[in-house]
C-alpha cells in the first residue's frame, strides 16, 4: 500500500474548546498545526526571499493557480522542475484552485456547470477554467496540497443561488477527484461552500467527507458577512468534518480570526493580511496594529514591537522604518513584511503550546487583553 502524500496526525485536543494540536506530514517537511500559511500569490511571498521565510519559521506557503496559469504559465513552471524548484522553496506548498480569484479578479466571467469562462485581468484574453483544466494546471505546478475547483458565492446570495452554486461545487469536486493525475504525490483537498445556510454547509461537509479526501477546507467565509456570523458558521461547520483530517479555513488570518478559528477546530489558515498591511506601513504588535507610517513615530526609537524576537525588532527602530517607508525605500516594506509574518507565526506557535498545555482559553483571553490597546 502506497503512503498518501499528506498525512495528518492529531496529537491533542483541548478539553474545553474545539482547538486541536496536530502534525501534517508532507513530501516537503513536517508541519506543526494549527499553522498559518503566508501567501505567495505569484510564486513569491511579496518582498521575502525563501531563506527569510525559513528564518521566520514558515513551513508551508500558499500560491495561486489563477495567477501562475496566466503568468508565467504552468508549462514553464513544469519545465523548471515544478514550483518548489522554480522558486527554490524547500518547504511545503499549497495551491489554491482559482475558484476564488476567478470570481474576485477576472472581469467578465460566465459560470456554467462546465466551468468558468473569464477574461484575464492581465491582457484581457479569453480563458476557461473547468475542474479538469484546473487539475491539469495544479498537477503541472506540483504543490504538495492542491485545492479542488470551487465556486465561492458572494455574500449575500439568495438561497436559490446558493443551492445551484453548491450543487455545482460538489459536482466539480467529484470531477477533480477523477481528473487528478498524481494522487500519490499531491493531496487533493475539498472545499465546503454553502454561504450562510447551515443545512447547505452540512450537506457539503457530508458529501465531501464521503469522498474520503486527505483534507477539507471551509471556503466562502470572510466575504463580507459579520464576524459573529462567520464564527457561528465556522462553529457549526468545522465539527461536521472528519476529525482525523486537517481542516483549513481559507483566506482568514487576522490575529483575532486565527484565535477564533483555532478555538473552533481549524488547523490551517492563509491570508494576505500580514503581507498586505505591511506594504501600506502597518505592523502587528502585542498591543494591536500600529501604523508606523504615522508622524507620531518620527522620533520613536523603540522597536516595532518591544516583545518581538524577530531580527527587525532586534536591530531597527520605528523612526528608521518610518523614514524608509516615507522615502519609498524598498527596505521599508521588506522589514514590515518580515516582522508581520514573524508575528503571526509566533502567535501560532504560542497557540500550539497553549493547546498542548490545556490552557488555550486563558491564552486567548490574555492575548485579547493586550491586543485591544491599539497604537502604543
Ligand atoms: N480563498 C478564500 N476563500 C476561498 C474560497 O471560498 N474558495 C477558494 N478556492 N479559495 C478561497
Ligand atoms: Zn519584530
Amino acid at each position: 500500500m502506497i503512503q498518501p502524500p499528506v498525512r495528518f496526525e492529531l496529537l491533542h485536543r483541548d478539553r474545553v474548546t474545539g482547538a486541536r494540536r496536530g502534525r501534517l506530514h508532507t513530501p516537503h517537511g513536517v508541519i506543526e498545526t494549527p499553522v498559518f500559511m503566508p501567501v505567495g500569490t505569484q510564486a513569491t511571498v511579496k518582498t521575502m526571499a525563501p531563506w527569510e521565510l525559513t528564518e521566520v519559521g514558515a513551513g508551508i506557503i500558499l500560491s495561486n493557480t489563477y495567477h501562475l496559469h496566466l503568468r508565467p504559465g504552468e508549462d514553464l513552471v513544469a519545465a523548471a522542475g515544478g514550483l518548489h524548484r522554480f522558486m527554490d522553496w524547500p518547504g511545503a506548498i499549497l495551491t489554491d484552485s482559482g475558484g476564488f480569484q476567478v470570481f474576485s479578479l477576472a472581469p467578465l466571467r460566465k459560470v456554467t456547470d462546465d466551468g468558468v469562462a473569464f477574461r484575464s485581468h492581465i491582457d484581457g484574453s479569453l480563458r476557461f477554467f473547468s475542474p479538469e483544466s484546473v487539475m491539469r494546471i495544479e498537477n503541472a505546478l506540483g504543490a504538495d496540497i492542491i485545492m479542488a475547483f470551487d465556486e465561492c458565492p458572494p455574500y449575500p446570495s439568495s438561497r436559490a443561488y446558493l443551492e445551484t452554486s453548491l450543487r455545482r461545487t460538489l459536482d466539480w469536486a467529484k470531477r477533480c477527484v477523477r481528473a487528478h493525475q498524481r494522487p500519490h504525490e499531491q493531496a487533493l483537498f475539498g472545499i465546503v461552500q454553502g454561504g450562510d445556510q447551515p443545512d447547505l454547509r452540512r450537506h457539503a461537509a457530508l458529501e465531501l467527507a464521503a469522498l474520503d479526501l486527505p483534507g477539507y477546507a471551509i471556503g466562502g467565509l470572510s466575504v463580507g458577512e459579520s464576524k459573529p456570523l462567520m464564527y457561528e458558521l465556522l462553529a457549526f461547520t468545522a465539527p461536521l468534518l472528519p476529525a482525523d483530517k486537517p481542516r483549513y479555513l481559507m483566506g482568514v488570518g487576522s490575529p483575532e480570526d486565527l484565535l477564533e478559528g483555532v478555538e473552533r477546530g481549524v488547523d490551517m489558515f492563509d491570508c494576505v493580511l500580514p503581507t498586505r498591511i505591511a506594504r501600506n506601513g502597518t505592523v502587528l504588535t502585542r498591543h494591536g496594529k500600529l501604523v508606523v507610517r504615522n508622524a507620531q513615530y518620527a522620533r520613536d526609537f523603540r522597536p516595532l514591537d518591544e516583545t518581538c524576537g524577530c531580527r527587525v525588532c532586534q536591530r531597527f527602530t520605528r523612526a528608521y522604518i518610518r523614514h524608509l517607508l516615507k522615502a519609498d525605500e524598498v527596505l521599508g516594506i521588506r522589514l514590515t513584511t518580515y516582522h508581520n509574518v514573524y508575528f503571526l507565526l509566533r502567535l501560532m506557535e504560542e497557540m500550539r503550546r497553549a493547546i498542548e498545555e490545556d490552557r488555550f482559553l486563558s491564552f486567548k483571553q490574555s492575548f485579547y487583553r493586550d491586543f485591544c490597546v491599539a497604537d502604543r
